[in-house]
């Protein structure tokens, strides 16, 4: 498959590479192409994999995956061309996240997210968000002690996009995926990443994992 990741930061870069490790043809897109650290992490991955701008990055995709910083969503959608983005799965894992006067919160949030915002922006688009609520080395190849049985939270209006996600979710090494409704939910699996980041603070990791224990 053509995978877009538009966002090279740590999360562009861990799922980018997991879809190359995995066979797929993927494109970084990033306003600097010609960045010479982030030419060096690409010929560092084995497999199929360069980076370009986001416009060409969202152009390769048949799945697009947006991964940039969260105040910049709907800025990288106008830069990517947002007619890139017509009826493709498009994976969501942008978090709202403000630190104002170092408190971790949300500049959108409860009757709205920031999901919502760009599937309003891109109409025709078959947004699932999805891995917005683990940090970026768990998002591959998760781990933890225990018993957990590790299902990724998902949320989408589009019940075959899902069902894509799910698939690529497995074969990331995850269990499955834990579907929290339509992309309402979104609001919630938000929600959930800064008291994830102050759980970061009052563990002294960075490598928890949310898992919904059930009989
Ligand atoms: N880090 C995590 O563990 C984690 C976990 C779950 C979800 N998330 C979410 O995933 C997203 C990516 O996180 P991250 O930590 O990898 O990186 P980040 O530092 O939040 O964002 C980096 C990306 O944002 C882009 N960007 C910055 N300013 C921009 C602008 N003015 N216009 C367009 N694009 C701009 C950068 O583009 P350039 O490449 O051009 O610099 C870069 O690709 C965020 O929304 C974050 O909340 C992060």
């Amino acid at each position: 498959m053509k995978v877009g990741v538009l966002g090279s930061g740590d999360v562009g870069k861990r799922l980018a590479a997991g879809f190359a490790g995995r066979g797929h043809d993927v494109v970084v897109g990033t306003r600097s192409p010609g960045n010479a650290e982030l030419g060096k992490w690409a010929s560092g991955v084995p497999r199929k994999l360069r980076v370009g701008s986001f416009a060409d990055a969202a152009q390769h995709g048949e799945l697009l995956v947006l991964a940039v910083h969260g105040e910049n969503a709907l800025a990288a959608l106008d830069a990517a061309g947002r007619g890139h983005f017509a009826n493709k799965v498009v994976i969501d894992v942008m978090n709202p996240l403000t630190f104002a006067n170092g408190v971790v919160g949300l500049f959108v949030g409860t009757t709205d997210s920031l999901s919502e915002q760009v599937q309003q922006a891109l109409p025709s688009a078959r947004v699932v968000k999805a891995f917005n609520t683990v940090g970026s080395p768990q998002m591959v190849d998760p781990h933890a002690k225990g018993p957990a049985r590790l299902e990724l939270l998902i949320a989408g209006n589009d019940a075959a996009a899902k069902q894509q996600v799910t698939e690529i979710v497995k074969s990331f090494g995850w269990a499955g995926t834990l579907d929290a409704g339509d992309l309402a939910a979104a609001r919630w699996l938000e929600a959930m990443v800064p008291l994830w980041v102050r759980l970061g603070g009052t563990l002294h990791t960075w490598d928890h994992i949310w898992s919904v224990t059930r009989d």
